[in-house]
């Protein structure tokens, strides 16, 4: 059976982008719904471009109607790519263990409230760390604190900016998330990937 994927962005949508790349026709999943809780985000023109259904939250912090698009698509997985706010905790225990999200750096560390974009990488540098990544994991209450899936991690090079580290993580995330979700869907629920997914520069 096709694992039904509803994908929430908030902006620009590479990750939904390699995804849908991922899932043609044939896959063992489909993404059924695009979520999004702004107009403006780029990742809408993507999934138009692929056919994909897609909404934008009239109130992305009500429960209700988060509920009511997933159940009118049936949906049995929700995939987090670039969205940035926090899931209503209603839907959180709806879909427990159900929702996964996509960061980009190695969690535990470099996560949390106020932890997106540009300010990760630079406090990835700011830190000296010598490799980042990035991080699929299940999602619960709280900003970037549910059990990893999976990790893929990429070098800290001299000279980096986060401009360059965003870019060598991006990479690695358009590998990861797709391989997760299609173990999601050989599993019938979120797992662990039993291999690490290796990125090179
Ligand atoms: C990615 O780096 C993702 O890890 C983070 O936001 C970014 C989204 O990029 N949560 P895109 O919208 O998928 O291009």
């Amino acid at each position: 059976m096709t694992m039904r994927i509803a994908v929430a962005v908030s902006g620009r949508g590479s990750n939904l982008e390699a995804l849908l790349r991922t899932l043609g026709p044939g896959a063992p999943a489909r993404v059924v719904l695009v979520l999004s809780n702004r107009p403006d985000a780029g990742a809408l023109a993507r999934a138009a471009e692929h056919g994909v259904p897609a909404t934008v939250l009239a109130d992305a912090g009500d429960p209700g109607e988060w509920l009511e698009w997933l159940e009118r698509h049936r949906v049995d997985l929700v995939v987090l790519a670039g969205y940035l706010k926090l899931v209503p905790a209603a839907v959180v225990a709806k879909y427990r263990d159900r929702i996964v999200n996509i960061h980009p750096a190695l969690l535990p560390a470099f996560g949390g409230p106020g932890m997106y974009g540009r300010r990760v990488h630079q406090a990835v540098l700011a830190s000296g760390a010598p490799e980042s990544g990035a991080t699929v994991h299940l999602v619960d209450e709280h900003y970037d604190r549910g059990a990893v899936l999976a990790q893929a991690r990429v070098p800290v090079l001299p000279g980096d900016t986060p401009e360059g580290l965003a870019a060598r993580v991006l990479a690695a995330e358009h590998r990861l998330l797709p391989a997760v979700v299609l173990a999601a869907a050989a599993a019938g629920r979120p797992v662990p990937l039993p291999q690490p997914v290796e990125s090179h520069p």
